[in-house]
C-alpha cells in the first residue's frame, strides 16, 4: 500500500520535480510514492500509449527541453545498452550538466557488480568484481555517472520482487522450478522498499548525508527453495519435485544460469543502520504476505 510507504517518509521540498527515466516495474512505484509526497513526477517509457508514460524516451527520439524545466531530482531505472553505454548519459549528458536546479540524481544499478562472493556478505566497501558481461557493462555505467561530478547516488539492487512479480506467479501458472543447490542464497528486495528507500535517500542527500553508493536489500538473503515453499504454503499450492542444480542447469537459459553461478549476501547496514531507513518488508515472509494480499484483491 502506497500509504504505508508514504507515512514513514518526509515530504519532498515544495516545487520538487522528479524526472524518472524508465517507468517500468520499479520506476512506476517510485513515481507513485513521489507524487504522494508532493513532487511533480514525469516518467518515461519507450513507446507511446504505454501505461504511465508521461513522455517518450528511447534511442531514436529527441526529448523536449521542457521536460527538464524546473527539474530538481532525476532517477534512471534504465539498464545499459548492449554496447555498454548508458542510454540517459548517451543522449542527455550535456542537458544534465547544464541543469542548474538538480539536487540529486539516482542511478538504479545491480548488486551483480560485486560478482561471486562464494556465499559471503558484500557491502559498499567491497571492491566490485563483476563476472557477467551485463554486470561489467553496469559497472562501466556506474563509473560514467560518477565521473560527471553531478550529485549522483548509485543504488545497488538485488532481485526485485513485489505484487505481480513474485513466487506466486509461477505457482499459479504451474511453471515453478524447485532447483536445489546447497549453500546457494539470493538477496532480494520488495519494490515498495526500493521506492521508500529512494525517496528517503533523496531527502537525506540534501542534508549532506550523501554516500555515493548504497545497497538497497532486505535483511534476509535466503535459499530459493525456502522462498517458494513459503509462497506455496500461503497459496495452498502443491510443489513440483526438487531437481538438483546439476540436472536443472542443462535446460536453464543462459540468463537464469548466470544468476545461479554467483552466490552472495548483500549487506544493508549502510542504508538501515547508518542512514536509518526502516524496511517495510524486512524479509521474504512479510514481503510475500503482502504480494499474496494484493493478488487476492485483484
Ligand atoms: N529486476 C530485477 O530483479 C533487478 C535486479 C537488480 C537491478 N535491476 C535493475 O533495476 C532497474 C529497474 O528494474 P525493473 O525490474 O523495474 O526494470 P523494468 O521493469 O524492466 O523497467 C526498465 C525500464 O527501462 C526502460 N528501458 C529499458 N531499456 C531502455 C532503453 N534502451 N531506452 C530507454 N528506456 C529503456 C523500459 O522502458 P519500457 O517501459 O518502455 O519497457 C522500462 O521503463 C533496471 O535498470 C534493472 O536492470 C533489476
Amino acid at each position: 500500500m502506497i500509504e504505508g510507504i508514504v507515512k514513514q517518509l518526509d515530504p519532498l521540498p515544495p516545487k520538487s520535480k522528479l524526472i524518472i527515466f524508465g517507468g517500468g516495474f520499479t520506476g512506476q512505484r517510485i513515481a507513485s510514492v513521489g507524487r504522494h509526497l508532493g513532487a511533480k513526477v514525469l516518467c518515461s517509457r519507450r513507446r507511446e500509449n504505454s501505461k504511465g508514460a508521461d513522455f517518450i524516451f528511447n534511442t531514436d527520439k529527441e526529448i523536449s527541453h521542457e521536460i527538464f524545466e524546473g527539474a530538481t531530482h532525476v532517477l534512471s531505472c534504465i539498464p545499459p545498452l548492449l554496447n555498454g553505454e548508458d542510454p540517459v548519459l548517451n543522449k542527455l549528458k550535456n542537458q544534465l550538466l547544464n541543469s542548474k536546479n538538480i539536487k540529486w540524481i539516482g542511478y538504479l544499478s545491480t548488486t551483480g557488480v560485486y560478482g561471486d562472493a562464494k556465499g559471503e556478505w558484500v557491502n559498499e566497501d567491497t571492491s566490485p568484481r563483476p563476472q557477467q558481461e551485463r554486470s561489467i557493462r553496469r559497472l562501466c555505467c556506474e563509473k560514467e555517472w560518477l565521473r560527471t561530478k553531478l550529485p549522483v547516488q548509485i543504488l545497488r539492487l538485488p532481485g526485485i520482487y513485489g505484487p505481480g512479480r513474485s513466487a506466486f506467479e509461477s505457482l499459479l501458472t504451474g511453471t515453478t522450478k524447485m532447483v536445489d543447490k546447497p549453500g546457494q542464497v539470493f538477496s532480494r528486495v520488495h519494490v515498495d522498499d526500493i521506492a521508500g528507500a529512494v525517496l528517503f535517500l533523496m531527502n537525506l542527500y540534501s542534508q549532506g548525508r550523501n554516500p555515493s553508493v548504497v545497497n538497497i536489500a532486505d535483511n534476509l538473503p535466503t535459499n530459493n527453495l525456502e522462498v517458494i515453499s513459503f509462497a506455496a504454503k500461503i497459496a495452498k499450492k502443491s510443489l513440483p519435485p526438487t531437481v538438483s542444480f546439476d540436472i536443472a542447469k542443462e535446460t536453464m537459459s543462459p540468463m537464469a544460469l548466470s544468476f545461479w553461478l554467483e552466490n552472495r549476501k548483500v549487506d544493508n547496514k549502510l542504508l538501515c543502520k547508518k542512514l536509518g531507513y526502516s524496511l517495510i518488508y524486512p524479509n521474504f515472509k512479510s514481503g510475500l504476505k503482502n504480494c499474496f494480499s494484493e493478488l487476492k484483491m485483484n
